[in-house]
């Protein structure tokens, strides 16, 4: 994302200066309100307790930020069961996971909260910073801090590079890369999803990513995909088809 689509806009004054760090990490302008009409597309704030991403092509839906509770129909009991088929994917038995793609972290912490240990890898500056601040919050929940639990580690950079200084130390590596759209603008992705694919656009290096997966795993990778698209790393040992995607287990 170029500078001009992003800005860190502080709504609270106390958070100026919290807003002004992540402003200058980002190299993104600092907004306070008063610079008139000239918005970006995109803001960072600090709004009720978290960081959020607002969009300005749907600020009436609010902002985005990153959701750390139960998903909708989740048991909230700790460790949830691993019922989904996402950890029949990543092996029920398995330990350890690094999620080399974590975006709105929303599989990394669904794995987190059925009690695998989770190390999350995210590129996008933007959506690191967003992670972090999921993050904190993740780590100030009552389960967490009475459990004693560790919060997933956060890495940020390309996966392709870091992935090689991890290799043996989880036995799953977790691809969700962006794949390119069916139809241009699927109703059935969440808006979450929409603005990702705005700010990001596809992971073109895909297949150097599965490479790099495939050298660090211990025992396996699995590629969430859309339903419509190749197996990222050819012929998968296992598939575990859902409604609109699909898992694509590849045991080494
Ligand atoms: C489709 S989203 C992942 C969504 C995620 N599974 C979730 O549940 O929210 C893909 C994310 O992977 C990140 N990504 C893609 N390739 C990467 C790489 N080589 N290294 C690190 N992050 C990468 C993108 O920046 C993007 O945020």
């Amino acid at each position: 994302m170029s500078g001009f689509d992003l800005a860190v806009y502080c709504a609270e004054p106390e958070r100026l200066e919290a807003s002004r760090a992540l402003a200058e990490r980002l190299g993104a302008p600092l907004l306070t309100g008063a610079e008139g009409s000239c918005w970006p597309r995109f803001a960072l704030c600090y709004r009720d307790g978290c960081l959020k991403l607002l969009d300005a092509a749907a600020i009436k839906l609010g902002g985005l930020c990153v959701e750390v509770d139960p998903r909708p129909g989740e048991q909230h009991s700790y460790p949830a069961p691993k019922k989904d088929l996402i950890a029949q994917a990543v092996g029920r038995k398995t330990h350890a996971i690094i999620d080399a793609t974590a975006g709105w972290a929303q599989d990394g912490l669904a794995l987190f909260r059925m009690g695998y240990q989770v190390t999350l890898i995210e590129r996008s500056p933007v959506m690191a910073a967003l992670i972090e601040d999921g993050l904190r919050r993740l780590s100030e929940k009552d389960w967490v801090k009475q459990r004693a639990i560790q919060a997933p580690a956060l890495l940020a950079g390309d996966a392709i590079s870091l992935l090689s200084d991890l290799a043996g130390q989880a036995e799953c590596v977790y691809l969700d890369p962006m794949f390119p759209p069916k139809r241009k603008k699927s109703a059935l992705a969440k808006k979450s999803m929409h603005v990702l694919r705005d700010i990001l656009g596809d992971d073109l290096d895909r297949e150097q990513l599965f490479a790099a997966a495939w050298a660090a795993a211990g025992k396996r990778v699995v590629v969430k995909c859309p339903d419509y698209a190749a197996p990222l790393g050819g012929k998968p040992s296992a598939s575990f088809q859902g409604k609109l995607l699909r898992f694509d287990v590849y045991l080494k």
